[in-house]
């Protein structure tokens, strides 16, 4: 990288230090302070890294006050309305839109490496049938690592690519087997003959009853669904990610701890927690009670949030927010469910927080997270597995942010420090004498 500067801090006793700037191709640019402890014998403080870059990326840019999402330089617009999943986890793992040609061998070598081994499905049989599914999605995926012997080489391309192919192939079967175990019925094998997100429907609901028979324009909307959540920059989860792949560990580890991250409420758990927050006003009265709902929220002392909205990044309206919102209506309408009263209710609770002064001081909006839970009820998505979608999405995006953090050779192991706030130095008394 080429300094475009530098910037000088004074500190204590009028000391100066300067350290070199450098600019990306878009976006802000960063001011390089690795060297900081040396020169200063100080540290940055930055809890929750509102102000750090943690690394360089070429795959995603976000633009927070422009509402601004690119995959690898193409506008998530266009990206929902031109390519399917699979099409896009190519431009994110590879950099660039695939030939026809090269979309079809994608297609096939991801389609078979959908199977997982047998022995792999006795892992379920150790968790009770009503453990969350993201609990045994962290177990199972974690436990592919010990398949994979011959393929556990971080620094081997190929090793990388083969692990890369098999996470994204293999991660709808397991999704699917984690809910088809918590409902108590038999899992279904993927089949070749159908297209990536047909066939994760129909492990997802078919039954060994009846013909199974596809949707496209339920199978299209989960398509999107899936494009909306790929990849977004250095989330929680992907963090959490590159720091357990910094270490070494091997790439199925590495993509347990992200599915583990996403868990959490503040993060991926949203839309699972948005949809029981939608349900629980409908049942409270519904659009009579959103004043009342929404005074609890700016109500501190709550706890309440108004979730599925908010962003550490978008203080604009998140992009994804406003396709998802599309997805919904689309999938809505060919329901016959366009008076659904969750998605009326939430039409009316983004309206009247759009419109409160507490809601857009603090730049709150819709994220991707405010619809996605409707449009996937709608699609017999049962709400436990919302996350798990959502998980199956973003393993692209993790283990693309893997790949390049590894083939990074100024890669080193994550390791923040701390500002001490505990006791000095002291002697201990023996408990005899305490
Ligand atoms: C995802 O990072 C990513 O890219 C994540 C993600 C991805 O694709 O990987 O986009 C996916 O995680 C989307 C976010 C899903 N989470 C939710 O919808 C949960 C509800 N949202 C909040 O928990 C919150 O908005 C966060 C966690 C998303 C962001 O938290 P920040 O950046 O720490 O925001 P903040 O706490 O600084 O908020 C500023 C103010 C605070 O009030 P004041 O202290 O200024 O008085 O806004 C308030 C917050 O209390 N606030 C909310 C709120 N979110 C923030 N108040 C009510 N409801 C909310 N949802």
């Amino acid at each position: 990288m080429q300094a475009k500067g530098k910037a000088t801090l004074e500190y204590t006793d009028g000391k100066t230090a300067e350290f070199p700037v450098f600019g990306g191709s878009i976006g802000p640019d960063v001011i390089d302070i690795r060297t900081l402890l040396g020169k200063t014998g100080m540290f940055t403080y930055d809890p929750g890294f509102l102000s750090t870059a943690s690394c360089q990326s070429a795959i995603t840019y976000i633009d927070g006050d422009e509402g601004v999402l690119l995959y690898r330089g193409y506008p998530i617009e266009q990206i929902a309305q031109h390519c399917d999943f699979l099409e896009t986890a190519y431009l994110i793992l590879n950099g660039e839109l695939p030939t026809a040609a090269e979309k079809a061998e994608f297609d096939s070598t991801v389609t078979h490496h959908t199977m997982v081994h047998e022995q792999l499905t006795r892992f379920f049989s150790g968790f009770r049938r009503d453990a969350h599914p993201m609990a045994v999605m962290v177990g199972v995926v974690g436990a592919l690592s010990a398949f994979y012997h011959d393929s556990l080489d971080i620094n081997d391309a190929n090793h990388r690519r083969v692990s890369a192919i098999r996470l994204i192939a293999k991660l709808p079967t397991i999704v699917a087997m984690s809910y088809k175990y918590t409902v108590g019925q038999p899992f279904v094998y993927p089949t070749n003959n159908l297209s990536y997100s047909a066939n994760f429907m129909r492990m997802m609901f078919s039954v060994p009853t009846e013909e199974y028979k596809v949707n496209d324009v339920l199978v299209r909307a989960l398509d999107r669904i899936l494009i909306l959540h790929a990849d977004h920059e250095q989330n929680a989860s992907t963090s959490t990610v590159r720091l357990a792949g910094s270490s070494g560990a091997n790439p199925f580890a590495c993509i347990s701890t992200g599915i583990a991250c996403l868990w959490g409420p503040a993060h991926g758990g949203a839309n699972e927690a948005c949809l029981h927050m939608l349900e629980e006003l409908q049942a409270r009265g519904g659009v009579e009670k959103l004043g009342e709902f929404i005074a609890q929220v700016k109500d501190k002392t709550s706890q309440v949030k108004l979730m599925g909205f908010g962003h550490r990044v978008y203080k604009n309206y998140d992009p994804r927010a406003k396709l998802m919102r599309e997805t919904c209506h689309e999938v809505l309408t060919e329901l016959g469910l366009h008076d659904d009263p969750l998605f009326k209710l939430a039409i009316a609770l983004e309206k009247v927080a759009l419109e409160d002064e507490y809601f857009v001081q603090r730049k709150l909006y819709p994220n991707v997270d405010f619809y996605s839970g409707i449009v996937q009820r709608a699609l017999g998505i049962p709400t436990s597995m919302f996350t798990c979608i959502f998980a199956l999405a973003r393993t692209v995006g993790w283990i693309a942010q893997w790949t390049e953090m590894i083939a990074d050779p100024e890669m080193k192991i994550g390791r923040p420090r701390q500002l001490y706030t505990g006791a000095a130095r002291r002697d201990l008394t023996p408990i005899g004498q305490r």
